[in-house]
């Protein structure tokens, strides 16, 4: 059968098409994680970044010891974007995120303490505010609990949640200024529902703060990243009870 010169040109186009596909996949997922968002510079930290950049309202997510390029963090982040936030996971570690066959955990944590984390994370911070963030939410992923409670005790951000969180103390919650979510895990062995408890009395105590505590059952530490078949269901409701924190108190408008 002869090839008519309308058949070739529209098999260019297809052809042409295709590849603008295939080139914008791979340079929208460099790590084969999300292919919504990007990385790019805020605050002098490389940061993952999902949803409309133009959005007045952002979520910092502050990732465990594995770091920003975690596909399941960035997942969590683009469903965030999805609801029509700025969502920014930043490198805390530098490319340097915990891996045990590179070094040993106390060293590595002596390297990248948490008060590291914080510190950049107010730089983040400013760089949105610039950006014309009006309101800005940090939700700490184990790690991640630390640089966000002590964003909590500031007037840097206006909610922040806590999933499976590491690296804090009861008396945090005494200063925290912010609405503040924990969601926990009952077969936790680094943070057991009797720590959650106590965080949970301390807010009960002030009921000027707005508080949600919700222990979830049958999952293990870290449990809203590190989902298998049998615990996927209750990762996603934590990441929907995330969002609803945020909505709730972020004040996020639909688009006018
Ligand atoms: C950890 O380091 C090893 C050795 O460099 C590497 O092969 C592996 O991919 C790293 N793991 C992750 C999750 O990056
Ligand atoms: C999923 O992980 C949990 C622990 O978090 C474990 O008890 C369970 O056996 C795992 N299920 C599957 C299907 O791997």
């Amino acid at each position: 059968m002869a090839i008519s010169r309308g058949h070739l040109g529209v098999a260019k186009a297809i052809f042409v098409v295709c590849i603008a596909l295939l080139v914008n996949a791979v340079k929208c997922n460099p790590h084969g994680g999300s292919r919504r968002g990007s990385v790019v510079e805020i605050g002098g930290l490389k940061s993952y970044v999902s949803g409309p950049s133009h959005s007045r309202y952002a979520v910092v997510l502050a990732s465990d010891v594995f770091g920003y390029e975690v596909p399941n963090l960035r997942k969590i982040a683009d469903k965030v974007g999805a609801a029509g936030y700025y969502a920014v996971v930043p490198d805390f570690f530098n490319g340097d995120p915990f891996n045990s066959s590179i070094k040993g955990f106390n060293e590595w944590k002596a390297q990248h303490p948490p008060a590291k984390a914080f510190k950049a994370s107010i730089s983040v911070i400013k760089a949105l505010r610039r950006k014309g963030i009006s309101a800005i939410a940090a939700a700490g992923f184990c790690y991640g609990a630390h640089a966000s409670v002590e964003l909590a005790k500031t007037k840097l951000i206006q909610a922040v949640v806590f999933l499976h969180p590491t690296d804090i103390v009861e008396d945090d919650f005494k200063y925290v200024k912010v609405p503040v979510e924990i969601l926990g895990g009952e077969n936790d062995v680094l943070v057991p529902p009797t720590v959650i408890k106590k965080y949970e009395e301390i807010l009960s105590s002030r009921p000027e703060i707005p508080s949600f505590v919700k222990i979830f059952p049958r999952v293990e530490h870290g449990w809203t990243t590190r989902y298998n078949s049998t615990t996927e269901k209750a990762a996603e409701e934590a990441h929907r009870d995330l969002l609803n924190w945020v909505n709730k108190y972020i004040k996020h408008k639909k688009k006018a």
